[in-house]
């Protein structure tokens, strides 16, 4: 088992009063997974999505992920996690716009401390694995918001991360771009990167291979069987 959610709340205070934002998630992925969370906007996904990826502590609950409780870790201790373990991919892509796409992709290997010529080789590597090997010195306002999108998912996976997590990967992209993207995290599962995906659309939603709707933070029951929330 990769990560393990168990009776997740998240509160929020809104004016006076405190809102509870995320209930009692139970939530479960094993490696090589690939899970969507589909659900209406408001409904906590981003919320959720923080939680999973340490930017962000519950206010009550356990959460294992990769054998460690981090319920209770420290800022320091979530930024270790996140940069050892997660790749991030967001709807509007936050590539660096005076770096070229392979800059872009090499730059989480530089806090990790990788020499240049092994950073650069990589970074063309990864770009070359998105398909976008011949535009590896473009500059992020030469390319289309698909391709910007692809250079993330490169830097994103440079580090070999443990879980892939993107929040609503194909928000702001047309749907010919839209379906590219879906289709390199297929190829990316099928290599075997585990891959959680938040959206509200239902198309995205159904390309993964397990779906958890999430209502008025509440993450519901998987649908078809799955074990999550029955026990
Ligand atoms: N930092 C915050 N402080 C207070 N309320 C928040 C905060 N972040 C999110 N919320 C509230 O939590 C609810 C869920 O938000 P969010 O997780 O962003 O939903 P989604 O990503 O599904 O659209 C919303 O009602 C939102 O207003
Ligand atoms: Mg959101």
């Amino acid at each position: 088992m990769l990560l393990e959610m168990h009776d997740i709340c998240k509160d929020y205070p809104q004016g006076r009063e405190v809102v509870k934002i995320l209930k009692n998630v139970e939530l479960t992925i094993d490696e090589g997974d690939y899970l969507a969370i589909m659900g209406p906007s408001g409904s906590g996904k981003t919320t959720l999505m923080n939680l999973i990826g340490c930017l962000d502590v519950p206010t009550s609950g356990t959460y294992m992920l990769n054998g460690e409780d981090i319920s209770k870790a420290s800022e320091n201790h979530l930024a270790d996690v996140r940069n050892s373990t997660l790749g991030f991919v967001f709807q509007s892509f936050y590539l660096l716009p005076k770096l070229s796409a392979r800059e872009n992709v090499a730059l989480p290997l530089l806090y990790a401390g990788v020499k240049k010529r092994q950073r650069l080789r990589r970074a063309d590597e990864a770009l070359k694995m998105v398909g976008l090997g011949e535009r590896l010195d473009f500059m992020p306002n030469q390319l289309s918001g698909g391709q910007q999108q692809r250079v993330a998912i490169a830097r994103a996976m440079i580090n070999h991360p443990k879980l892939l997590l993107a929040d609503e990967p194909t928000g702001a992209l047309d749907s010919a771009s839209g379906r590219q993207v879906m289709d390199l995290f297929d190829e990316l599962n099928a290599n075997g990167a585990t891959i959680v995906l938040i959206t509200h659309e239902p198309k995205v939603g159904a390309r993964a291979k397990r779906l958890r709707r999430i209502l008025d933070g509440v993450l519901l029951p998987e649908e078809g069987g799955g074990a999550d929330g029955e026990a």
